[in-house]
């Protein structure tokens, strides 16, 4: 009985640290995606579409993933320094994982790593006459995430030919986080 206790407070213990969710590069079950999330890192080949005052530079609130895995997407953005709140529809692909969106243009949205609980990785491109614009973003379900996961962020914007340099930490800069609240609350509990 007592070793029966023992083990069950050390499960409670376990569960309580919740850091050792199964990380997921492929495969992706998209309804996980759904619920709140935090902007937290933003990088760019074009550092100034993710700078102050850029439509790009999006506060994300939520994510609602529908069961053909399409995405709608709530999200902040601070012009002139007012919250504007933001809904764009991603609409998904063949491809597991990739959804399409019109938003400052046309661009295809990948997820390309997450653990559901923590953290999410998305990485943005947009084919231009002029170019390819190319943004990756690291959500997280708090405000913030551990340095070893934006290290891993930094990892696969390397990998994507995104310098060190072009990434932002937006933890410290006002996320609109006034404008959140009844809005998620109430996308959760529709659920
Ligand atoms: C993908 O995940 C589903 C369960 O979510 C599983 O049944 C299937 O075998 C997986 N496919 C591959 C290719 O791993
Ligand atoms: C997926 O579902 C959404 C919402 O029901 C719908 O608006 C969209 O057209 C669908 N997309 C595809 C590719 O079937
Ligand atoms: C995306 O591409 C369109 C042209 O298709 C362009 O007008 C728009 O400025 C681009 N958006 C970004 C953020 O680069």
């Amino acid at each position: 009985m007592k070793l029966l206790l023992l083990c069950l407070g050390l499960t409670l213990v376990c569960a309580h640290h919740g850091g050792d969710h199964d990380v997921v590069m492929s495969n992706f079950t998209m309804s996980k995606i759904s619920g709140e999330w935090y902007t937290i890192l933003l990088a760019s080949n074009i550092k100034e579409r993710i700078e102050e005052n850029s439509v790009m530079r999006g506060f994300v609130e939520y994510i609602q993933a529908w069961d053909n895995s399409s995405m709608t997407i709530k999200l902040d953005v601070k012009l002139n320094g007012e919250c504007i709140e933001t809904s764009l529809f991603c609409d998904s692909t063949a491809e597991n994982g990739v959804c399409n969106v019109i938003y400052a243009g046309f661009a295809t949205m990948s997820l390309i790593e997450t653990d559901y609980y923590n953290y999410a990785i998305f990485h943005l491109i947009n084919f231009t006459s002029e170019g390819t614009f190319e943004m990756m973003m690291l959500y997280g379900r708090k405000p913030d995430v551990s340095p070893e996961l934006k290290e891993r962020f930094e990892e696969l914007c390397q990998k994507h030919g995104i310098a060190k340099e072009n990434i932002l930490d937006l933890t410290n800069v006002d996320r609109c986080l006034q404008a959140r609240g009844s809005h998620g609350a109430e996308a959760s509990s529709a659920n």
